[in-house]
C-alpha cells in the first residue's frame, strides 16, 4: 500500500522544514525511457535499504540506488509481444526479499536483488489472481493497480473489476508471502445464506464489483485490516441488483488473521452513481472528551468524509439518513434514504446550480447555461437519467491519491476535483454486437473516453488478431469476453476494422447479460473551450481538523497556465495524486495536471512555501525518506492526464 500500511502519508523527517524548504534542489533524476501517448505513472516510489523500488508507464519493475538515481535492475511485466497497456500502476509492495507487482491478473514476486521472478512462489514466480474467486477462470476478470498490504507472512488485495456485466466479484484476499498460496478471501459480494445476502435479489447474481481497487490498510496493533469497496455492476442501472447491496460501498475491518468481518459500514446504498471509495481508509486517531480514540477516516468521491469508531465502526459524528430521490428509470428501485455526516464539512460543493455556471466568457456562459437547461441536476443522489449531471464528478472529490493524516495535529489533508460530468443512461436498442458490449465504455461512435480508449482507426495501430485476443482474454482495465466465441468475436474485430456491423439479434437475444438500458460513455463535462463548465474552484486542497469537525482550511489547488496568462489565477484544476505531511511542518502535493507543480504548504496554515515545476505532471504521491543522513523527497512524473503530456521520469530533491 503506499503510504505504509497505516496509510496516513505521516513522514517523522525533518531534516527539510519550513526553515529550509526554499533551498531544495534536485538531487537526482532517472528516466525510464518508456513513455507513450496518453501513459501515465500513478506510482508511489517505495525505498527500502537505499534501493527505491517503482514501476514505469510500460510496465517495468525498476529497481534505482536511492542516493543517485542509478538503475539497479529493471524487469518487465509485460511479456514480449503484449500489447502496450495503459494499466495504471500505484506502484510495488516491498518485503523481505522479494518485490510484489501485479500486471493485469498477474502477482509477481521478484527477488529484490536481482528483480528475476522466485520460481518457488506460485507457478514460475507469478499467480493468477483469476483463480479461486469462485467462477470459472476465464470468466474471471480482474487486476490490481494497487499494491498489497503485509501482514504476518500475508499479502493482501483488493482487486480492479469490471463496471459491466458479467461481473467479476470484487472479494479480497490474503495470500501467503512465500508460496503465493490463497490463505484468506472475505466475499464483499456474500454467497447464499452469509451476512449481507438478504440486501441482494435471490439466487445467483451476474453482479461482480463491490471491490476494494484502492487497496487495504492494516492496523498491525489490532491485527484488524480495513478496506473500502466500490459500486456493485452493472454500475448505472440496478435493475439487476435491487437492495442495497452490501458490501458496495462499504468501509469494511476484518480480522487479518482469518479475513472474517468484525463490522461493516455502507457508505452508499444500492450505488448509480459510479461513486467507489476511492481510497483505503486512513488509520487516524482523534480527541473525544479529551482522550484519544482510535478511529479510520474514510474519504469519498462525494465530498464527505466518515470518520468511524476502529473498533466499531460506529461514526464519532452524528451522521443524518435522509430520503433521496426516487428514479424516474423503469425498473430501478433507488435506495430511500442515503447517509449524510453532519461534520466535518464536505470539502467539495456537492450540486451543481444554475448560478455556478462558468462565466469565464460570455460565449462560453451562454454554451453551457443552455446545455445546463437540458440536463438534469439536483441534490446528491438525485438518480441517472438520459442526461444527469454527476457533481462531484465520477473522478471525485477524492481520488485514489487519498488522504495524509498529521498525528501530531489531528489533520487530515484532502485534494479534491470539482469537476461535473455527464452521465446518461440511454436504452439498449442496439442490434449488433459492438453497441451491446462495448459501446458502455468505448462509446457508441467509438470515440472512448475517460473510462476507455479511442477505438477509431484502431484496425491500422494493432492486426486482427490483436485486436480478437484483448477482447477474448482483455486488457489492463478491460474486461475479458472469454463467452462471445469466435465468430460473434470475429464480426466485432470486422466492425472495428471495416465499419461493417453485422446485426446480431440471435447472440445479443441469448445474453443474460444485456439490461434495458446502458449508460452512453461517462463524460468529464468541458466548457466549448476545453475549461470546466462551472465557477472556480476546480481542484481544491483541505485540511479536516477530525477532533474538532471542522475545515482548518481550504485553497485552489493547482492553475491552467494559459489563463494565468490572462490574469486568471488561483483557479484550481484536475489533479490527481496524494499529499505526504511530514513533521518538519510541510504538506507536499503534486497532483496537478496542467501546471506541472510540486508544492509545498505550511501545514498548519495552508500557506505556500515553495513550489517547482516538474518535467512532467506529477499525477502520483511523493515519498520521502532518510538515507546517509540525507532527507530526499521523490516523486514520479508521468503526466498523460486529460491530454497532457506523458513522461516517464522520477525526479528527487534534497537540501544542497
Ligand atoms: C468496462 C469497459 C470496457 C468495455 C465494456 C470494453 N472495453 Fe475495450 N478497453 C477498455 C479499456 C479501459 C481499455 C484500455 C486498456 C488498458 O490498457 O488499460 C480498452 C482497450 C481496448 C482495445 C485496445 C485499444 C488499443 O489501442 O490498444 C481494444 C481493441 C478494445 N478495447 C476493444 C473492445 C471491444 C471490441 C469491446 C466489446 C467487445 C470492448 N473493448 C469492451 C474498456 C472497455
Amino acid at each position: 500500500m503506499h503510504g505504509g500500511v497505516d496509510n496516513i502519508r505521516y513522514s517523522p523527517l525533518s531534516q527539510i522544514n519550513k526553515s529550509n524548504v526554499t533551498q531544495l534542489k534536485v538531487a537526482w533524476t532517472y528516466d525510464s525511457k518508456d513513455a507513450f501517448p496518453t501513459s501515465e505513472m500513478q506510482s508511489h516510489p517505495v525505498v527500502v535499504d537505499g534501493t527505491l523500488y517503482v514501476t514505469t508507464p510500460s510496465m517495468k519493475v525498476a529497481a534505482v540506488d536511492a542516493a543517485t538515481g542509478q538503475e539497479r535492475w529493471t524487469f518487465n511485466l509485460a511479456p514480449a509481444g503484449a500489447p502496450r497497456a495503459r494499466f495504471r500502476h500505484r506502484g510495488v509492495t516491498v518485503h523481505q526479499d522479494r518485490v510484489f507487482a501485479t500486471y493485469r491478473n498477474f502477482l509477481y514476486a521478484l527477488d529484490r536483488a536481482t528483480g528475476k521472478p522466485i520460481p518457488t512462489f506460485g507457478t514460475d514466480g507469478r499467480i493468477d489472481l483469476r483463480e479461486g474467486l469462485g467462477l470459472p477462470v476465464e470468466r474471471a476478470s480482474v487486476s490490481a493497480s494497487t499494491p498489497g498490504s503485509i501482514f504476518g507472512d500475508l499479502i493482501i488485495f483488493g482487486s480492479s473489476v469490471p463496471e459491466t456485466l458479467p461481473g467479476t466479484p470484487g472479494h479480497i484476499r490474503a495470500f501467503d508471502v512465500r508460496t503465493g498460496k490463497l490463505r484468506w478471501i472475505f466475499h464483499t459480494i456474500p454467497q447464499a445464506g452469509e451476512f449481507g445476502s438478504d440486501t441482494w435479489p435471490k439466487g445467483p447474481t451476474l453482479s461482480g464489483g463491490a471491490n476494494a481497487w484502492a487497496g487495504v490498510t492494516v492496523d498491525q496493533g489490532n491485527a484488524m485490516v480495513f478496506a473500502a469497496t466500490g459500486s456493485a455492476s452493472f454500475d448505472w442501472y440496478g435493475v439487476n441488483r435491487h437492495g442495497d447491496n452490501l458490501f458496495a460501498d462499504s468501509v469494511l475491518a476484518l480480522d487479518a488473521r482469518t479475513g472474517k468481518r468484525v463490522w461493516h459500514y455502507q457508505v452508499i446504498k444500492h450505488d448509480l452513481w459510479d461513486w467507489d471509495m476511492p481510497t483505503a481508509p486512513n488509520l487516524v486517531t482523534v480527541m473525544r472528551n479529551g482522550k484519544p480514540v482510535q478511529a479510520v477516516a474514510q474519504l469519498t468521491k462525494h465530498g464527505y468524509v466518515f470518520v468511524l469508531d476502529r473498533k466499531t465502526g460506529v461514526p464519532l459524528f452524528p451522521v443524518e439518513e435522509r430520503r433521496a430521490p426516487e428514479s424516474t428509470i423503469d425498473g430501478e428501485q433507488a435506495a430511500a434514504r442515503q447517509r449524510h455526516p453532519l461534520q466535518p464539512p464536505p470539502y467539495t460543493r456537492q450540486q451543481m446550480t444554475e448560478a455556478m455556471v462558468t462565466t469565464r466568457t460570455p460565449e462560453a456562459h451562454a454554451a453551457v447555461l443552455k446545455q445546463f437547461r437540458e440536463l438534469t441536476s439536483g441534490p446528491l443522489f438525485t438518480p441517472p437519467t438520459n442526461g444527469l449531471i454527476v457533481f462531484p464528478g465520477v473522478d471525485g472529490g477524492a481520488e485514489w491519491g487519498g488522504g495524509a493524516f498529521d498525528p501530531d495535529t489531528g489533520l487530515l489533508y484532502v485534494n479534491a476535483n470539482e469537476m461535473p460530468w455527464i452521465m446518461r443512461l440511454i436504452p439498449n436498442t442496439d442490434t449488433a454486437l459492438y453497441g451491446s458490449k462495448c459501446a458502455s465504455c468505448h462509446r457508441s461512435d467509438r470515440t472512448g473516453g475517460p473510462q476507455a480508449p479511442s477505438l477509431v482507426d484502431v484496425g491500422k495501430r494493432l492486426s486482427r488478431d490483436d485486436i480478437a485476443g484483448i477482447i477474448r482474454t482483455g486488457t489492463g482495465r478491460m474486461p475479458g469476453f472469454p463467452d462471445m466465441g469466435a465468430k460473434n468475436i470475429g464480426d466485432v474485430v470486422e466492425f472495428l476494422v471495416t465499419g461493417k456491423d453485422q446485426a446480431n439479434d440471435a447472440a445479443i437475444a441469448a445474453d443474460p447479460n444485456r439490461l434495458k438500458y446502458r449508460n452512453d460513455g461517462e463524460v468529464l463535462w468541458r466548457d466549448p473551450d476545453g475549461y470546466p463548465p462551472i465557477t472556480p474552484p476546480w481542484g481544491t486542497l483541505s485540511a479536516l481538523d477530525l477532533n474538532a469537525g471542522t475545515m482548518k482550511w481550504q485553497k485552489p489547488l493547482g492553475e491552467y497556465p494559459e489563463l494565468v496568462a490572462k490574469g486568471m489565477k488561483d483557479t484550481g484544476s484536475d489533479n490527481y495524486g496524494g499529499p505526504v505531511v511530514t513533521a518538519g511542518g510541510l504538506l507536499f502535493i503534486a497532483a496537478t495536471n496542467f501546471d506541472k507543480k510540486l508544492r509545498a504548504f505550511d501545514k498548519l496554515t495552508g500557506a505556500l512555501v515553495w513550489e517547482t515545476v516538474l518535467p512532467f505532471a506529477g499525477n502520483a504521491t511523493p515519498s520521502t525518506y532518510m538515507l546517509n543522513g540525507k532527507q530526499y523527497l521523490v516523486i514520479a512524473c508521468g503526466g498523460g492526464k486529460n491530454g497532457a503530456p506523458s513522461g516517464s521520469t522520477i525526479v528527487a530533491f534534497a537540501l544542497p
